[in-house]
């Protein structure tokens, strides 16, 4: 069995509104970037797929999919002890990482507007979805008489920055990672019905193909610069950016095992499974993919994961500061030690597979 964080009662801002969890490395990040460098970026050679995208998303196939239909009308007591609060946590990360995607979107649209119109659109149509989605995910805590202050949240996190080809290379690997999330819930609900604790669950089948469609954009993008893929350096950066939304993933999966158990999802078969899927289709647009299939690869990863729980476990002990810190060196040396052997490993090449992935 596997062994995750213990999870404590949510801390309140004000009756009813939840204060937000502690930053840390594994919580979403809100992003900030160069807007006049993203307004410069030149995408005539993917003009016509961008385009493409574009009225796709105008369309909006889900105009009507987010609706809280009369399932959703009832009282949620039942769902109560650790189950709870896990659900609670699961929702208020997922809320909070799709809010970070709408700041992030709405901001590009509206200063790219009157310079790059095509990307505007986009970012515009993306930051309508993603609204819907934390919208959506804000409504369910609000069943658990719970809710998030996104305004609060808008002016009181931390905005990292990052220059737009970190963007377009960390949110194209966010939205497949995230399609990939949430078609292998909706493909387990499906075959467990038994385990449909909520029907959120039941939305993910329309709501990732929104998050496959913002990929795709992404990849578009991506495409359109080719020195973010034909170059020595690129591949440095994309075997980074694909180690560390892996990394970050098996941490926060395993940190919260119970709340996958308590769907009847196996944690570890969770992970490798969307790590699997998303390092394939990241085939698609990246030069290289990294080699899942190597026996060090998962090992390390899930070393990391137990290192990660130990650190938190000295976190909430109650040792001074001095001690807390002589504990954690080692098994963050240690960590760190472990991603770089991971990051060692042979690669393997996407140019020569382009063509024959799917
Ligand atoms: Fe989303
Ligand atoms: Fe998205």
């Amino acid at each position: 069995m596997v062994k995750s964080l213990e999870t404590s009662q949510p801390e309140l801002l004000k009756p009813g509104v939840k204060a937000p969890v502690q930053e840390t490395l594994l919580t979403p990040r809100f992003y900030t970037t160069d807007f006049e460098a993203a307004a410069q970026l030149d995408i005539s050679s993917q003009e016509a797929e961008l385009l493409a995208i574009v009225e796709e998303l105008r369309a909006d196939y889900n105009r009507h999919h987010f609706v809280r239909d009369e399932e959703f009308q009832q009282c949620w007591d039942h769902i109560d002890g650790e189950t709870r609060v896990a659900f609670i946590d699961f929702l208020e990360r997922s809320c909070t990482s799709e809010f970070s995607g709408f700041l992030l979107f709405k901001e590009l649209s509206r200063r790219l507007k009157n310079r790059n119109p095509i990307l505007a659109d986009a970012f515009n149509f993306m930051a309508r979805d993603e609204a819907r989605h934390a919208g959506f995910l804000n409504k369910s805590m609000a069943d658990f008489n719970l809710s998030l202050d996104l305004s609060y949240l808008t002016k009181n996190r931390t905005y990292t920055f990052f220059p737009p080809e970190w963007i377009i290379y960390t949110v194209y690997l966010s939205e497949k990672i995230g399609y990939w999330r949430y078609i292998l819930v909706y493909r387990h609900m499906e075959k467990h019905p038994e385990h449909q604790i909520y029907p959120l669950f039941r939305k993910f089948e329309s709501w990732c193909q929104d998050e496959n469609r913002h990929g795709d954009f992404f990849k578009a993008l991506l495409r359109s610069q080719p020195q973010l893929w034909n170059n020595w350096r690129a591949r440095l950066w994309v075997r980074f950016f694909l180690l560390s939304v892996f990394a970050t993933h098996t941490l926060t999966v395993f940190e919260r095992a119970t709340f996958y158990q308590s769907i009847g999802i196996d944690p570890r078969e969770y992970n490798t499974r969307v790590i699997q899927e998303t390092n394939n289709t990241a085939a698609r647009a990246f030069p290289l993919i990294l080699n899942t299939n190597h026996p060090e690869f998962f090992r390390r990863l899930e070393k990391c994961s137990d290192l990660n729980l130990k650190l938190a476990e000295i976190n909430n002990s109650n040792r001074s500061p001095v001690v807390k810190f002589c504990q954690k060196l080692p098994l963050i040396a240690s960590i760190i030690g472990h991603l770089l052997q991971t990051y060692l490993i042979k690669p393997v090449d996407a140019e020569s597979l382009r063509g024959t992935v799917h």
